[in-house]
């Protein structure tokens, strides 16, 4: 089993009223705030009222940065690295979902850069600074608010690329599942999804790449994913299935139960490059692997976390074979996704073809072996690929 260093160091304000709190945490920071936000979803939900509100009351002087797309574009990392430049910013306020997050830390990491924040995307700069970051999350998925992760799409290059750097992690995140009512039913399936591949990415390891207790709070996690999203869906104001969705969108990515993982991730790889490609929403497209990536994967060697996964969470009768319960596992998590959850189960379906297979393949293992819970080349991914359509 491998060692491991546990640091979590975000304040996390849970549940309703919580707001109250916000202009105090924020004007900590400094007097100069900018405030990223989405395409108005909080302005609709009057979110952006209680910010402001927040914000004026503790005396903080407010610059703004809307319109950040869904799969967020390097140009809103330089548009907003440019303000801070320029005005000055103490501290960065993301309201909004895993992609305003996402983006304001690299407007963060790249106020301290003078070249394209692209580079940072490149590897290219180290990140050792980050302006103070302060997140009002309002969409249960991506596990932004407690991690120090992004993802950023190059419109340009057709690439979509992820990194994780700690100066990003959020200094303080409030959760209020209240603000997760107006999310639509797509969306909440699109998250629930992502939730559930974060869980899976984690919990599909060789042999030392978790532990018993780790392997419980899993399947604990993606039981409530499984219960609470078809509920959320059906009732926007459920407050219990928006709670539990929310804290375990948090849980799942945060560094806690990944924490001895050995192997790198596979179904986000692929999705990211068609998202990248197509500018799908994230949750879709892993939905839409995850199952074929699954099925792809099975033999022999690796039937046994699926067998572990059947009998857990689904409670498939232990006492069938194993591969029967590993077969029937998948079955069931295809069922969640597509039946429960409702979302196109093809590439066919979202008018997605092969044209661009080879090239994706190729950049989602880096032109060499994705060393996944069984690895894979190029040729394995587009097998996948193509069982997706
Ligand atoms: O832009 P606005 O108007 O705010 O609308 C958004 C957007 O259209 C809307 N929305 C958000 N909260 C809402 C709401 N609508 C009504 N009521 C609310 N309360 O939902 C739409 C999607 O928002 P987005 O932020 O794109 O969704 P999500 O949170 O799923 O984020 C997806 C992005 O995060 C990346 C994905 O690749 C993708 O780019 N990821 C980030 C990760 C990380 N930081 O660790 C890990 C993930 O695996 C993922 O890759
Ligand atoms: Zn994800």
């Amino acid at each position: 089993m491998n060692s491991f260093v546990y640091d979590i160091p975000t304040r996390v304000y849970f549940g309703p009223d919580q707001l109250d709190n916000l202009g105090k945490e924020v004007s900590a920071f400094g007097k100069k705030a900018l405030l990223c936000y989405g395409g108005g979803s909080i302005k609709k939900s009057g979110l952006y009222d209680r910010v402001m509100a927040q914000l004026k009351a503790a005396g903080m002087e407010v610059f703004e940065l809307s319109g950040i797309d869904p799969n967020p574009r390097v140009s809103s990392v330089n548009a907003g690295a440019d303000i801070c430049k320029k005005e000055k910013i103490d501290v960065l306020l993301a309201v909004g979902g895993g992609s305003v997050l996402d983006c304001t830390k690299y407007i963060g990491a790249a106020a301290y850069y003078d070249g394209d924040g692209w580079d940072i995307l490149l590897d290219k700069v180290p990140v050792e600074q980050c302006l103070p970051i302060v997140t009002v999350l309002t969409l249960a998925a991506t596990g932004s608010e407690m991690d120090s992760g992004g993802v950023i799409s190059n419109p340009e290059t057709k690439d979509k690329i992820g990194r994780m750097f700690p100066p990003m992690q959020p200094k303080v995140s409030f959760l209020d599942p209240t603000e997760t009512y107006s999310v639509s039913k797509y969306q909440t399936a699109c998250g629930s999804s992502d939730i559930l591949s974060h869980l899976l990415e984690i919990y599909f390891v060789p042999e030392g790449g978790s532990m018993y207790m780790l392997d419980c709070f899993m399947e604990g996690m993606i039981k409530t994913v499984m219960k609470y999203a078809p509920i959320a869906m059906e009732q926007p104001d459920h407050y219990e299935a928006r709670a539990n969705l929310m804290w375990t969108s948090s849980w799942a990515i945060n560094g806690f139960a990944g924490a001895l993982q050995n192997c790198e991730w596979t179904c986000h790889p692929i999705e990211h490059e068609l998202s990248a490609i197509y500018d799908i929403t994230h949750g879709l497209g892993l939905a839409i692997v995850t199952p074929r990536w699954m099925r792809y994967v099975l033999d022999v060697t690796t039937a046994h976390r699926f067998y572990q996964y059947g009998v857990n969470v689904f409670g498939i009768d232990p006492s069938l074979p194993e591969m029967e319960v590993a077969e029937k596992s998948i079955e069931m998590t295809a069922d969640f996704l597509f039946g429960k959850l409702g979302l196109a189960s093809t590439l066919t379906e979202i008018g997605i073809d092969d044209s661009n297979f080879d090239i994706m393949a190729e950049k989602a293992c880096g032109g060499g072996i994705l060393q996944g819970y069984k690895p894979l080349n190029r040729e394995d991914i587009r097998k996948i690929l193509t069982m997706c359509l």
